[in-house]
């Protein structure tokens, strides 16, 4: 039997699919940061993680937190993960694959018996995509001990805060400084997450060494104007709100359009009060803005609110931006590349270096670790969608590949 023959695409296909079933949409998956959904795929995950020999916790940002000792117990860790949390209406893939083929590694070297020279660490983090709160990377960032205590005032859409909510989830909100990590407890963060881009498909591999993750802005903008009837207030008297988002919106894209690498969406937009015979009064919409190179993007997000700015002058309403998010370009780091190309090459396969349009949580554990980031090839380069996909066989090769390199990483000496 080889020594990576234990792992198994069936057995991580098939937890995938348990993961998928914790939904709050009956018909597909969606699920968001400390809702009842997480904690149902937490418990799974925290289940997985025993029987593979792990010990596991919910930490104090509802992060399910798993630990293989080495050769002696409390040795610094090797930490590999991703996230829990889904975007609305989302692919099965993205996040989950990265948990689960972590733990059925951890699960070959326990049933082999074998200890390392340090302790293999699996999180699967309760927050990377930021839908609940606007915030974005809450779960790693806590980890990484870089999370600024104001994010508990955030409050989703129904008005809960993040405080209440963490409450609610049995989380005491005083003590999220708990889930923090030192830095010498951990020698590198690496990371096993589906492409989401068309890029190992079309070259036929099944995997690739990811280079860095493009840095990204978010804003969240609200637009007031006046709301009144739909029937009476002449065209030339409204101050509709939804008017100006829309040539906000327009605005947006322009910058985009014929900039090299960025790219900026508006993914969500909200018009109040909402009904047909309404003039809307206020719209509040979101700005995602990414590149590979951070000057490019803090230019264009100046831009954009510039923009924003000029639309709402000229129409007679009032524009508040605020940024909720903004991390830089992360990059991955070359002895962690190197080590990953290696076990790659140890499976019979090309090394194809590609970076990351997405955003990882690898952005935030670099506060605190160097990162590594291995890309396992998705169908038609589709997710943050239903249709996201991957074979069981990419899935084992996927698995294989990080198998390898755990049993084979040589942490790097620091001086
Ligand atoms: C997360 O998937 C992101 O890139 O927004
Ligand atoms: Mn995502
Ligand atoms: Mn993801």
């Amino acid at each position: 039997m080889s020594a990576t023959a234990a792992v198994s695409g069936a057995r991580i296909m098939a937890h995938i699919e348990a993961l998928a079933r914790c939904s709050a949409q009956p018909d597909g998956l969606t699920r968001e940061y400390l809702s009842p959904e997480l904690r149902a795929a937490s418990d799974l995950v925290a289940g997985w993680m025993r029987e593979a020999g792990m010990s596991a916790r919910i930490d104090a940002m509802g992060n399910v937190a798993g630990r293989y000792e080495g050769v002696a117990p409390g040795l610094p860790c090797l930490m590999l993960g991703s996230h829990l949390d889904t975007v609305r209406d989302a692919g099965k893939y993205d996040g989950m694959l990265g948990v689960v083929t972590a733990i059925e590694c951890v699960r070959a070297l326990a049933a082999r018996g074998v200890r390392l020279p340090f302790a293999v660490e699996v999180v699967g983090f309760g927050d990377e995509e930021g839908v609940r709160f606007g915030a974005t990377l809450l779960g790693s960032r806590a980890v990484a001990g870089t999370l600024d205590p104001r994010v508990l005032d955030l409050a989703d859409g129904d008005g809960v805060t993040l405080r209440d909510a963490l409450g609610r989830y049995g989380r005491d909100p005083a003590r999220i400084g708990d889930a923090a990590r030192a830095r010498a407890e951990i020698l590198a963060y690496a990371e096993l997450h589906i492409e989401q881009g068309p890029v190992l498909e079309a070259e036929n591999l099944p995997v690739g060494v990811v280079t860095a993750i493009n840095g990204a802005t978010r804003l969240a903008v609200t637009i007031d104007g006046m709301a009144g009837h739909a029937g009476t207030v002449p065209m030339t008297l409204r101050r509709d709100a939804l008017a100006a988002a829309a040539e906000c919106v327009l605005a947006v894209e322009k910058r985009a359009a014929n900039a090299t690498e960025l790219v900026a969406t508006v993914g969500r937009l909200d018009a109040m009060p909402g009904a047909v015979n309404v003039i809307p009064g206020r719209v509040r919409f979101t700005v995602d803005i990414r590149s590979p190179r951070d000057a490019d993007r803090v230019a264009a997000a100046g831009d954009v609110a510039a923009a924003i700015e000029a639309v709402c002058a000229r129409r007679g309403v009032r524009a508040e931006i605020a940024k909720t998010h903004e991390s830089g370009t992360a990059p991955c780091a070359p002895w962690l590349m190197e080590q990953l190309a290696r076990a790659i090459a140890a499976e019979g396969l090309p090394v194809r270096e590609l970076p990351s349009g997405a955003g990882h949580d690898g952005m935030a554990m670099i506060d605190i670790a160097d990162i590594g980031m291995v890309f396992v090839r998705c169908k038609g380069g589709i997710s943050h969608h239903p249709d996201e996909s991957i074979t069981a066989e990419d899935a084992g090769t996927g698995a294989r590949v990080l198998l390898r390199f755990i049993e084979s990483f040589q942490a790097r000496r620091t001086a």
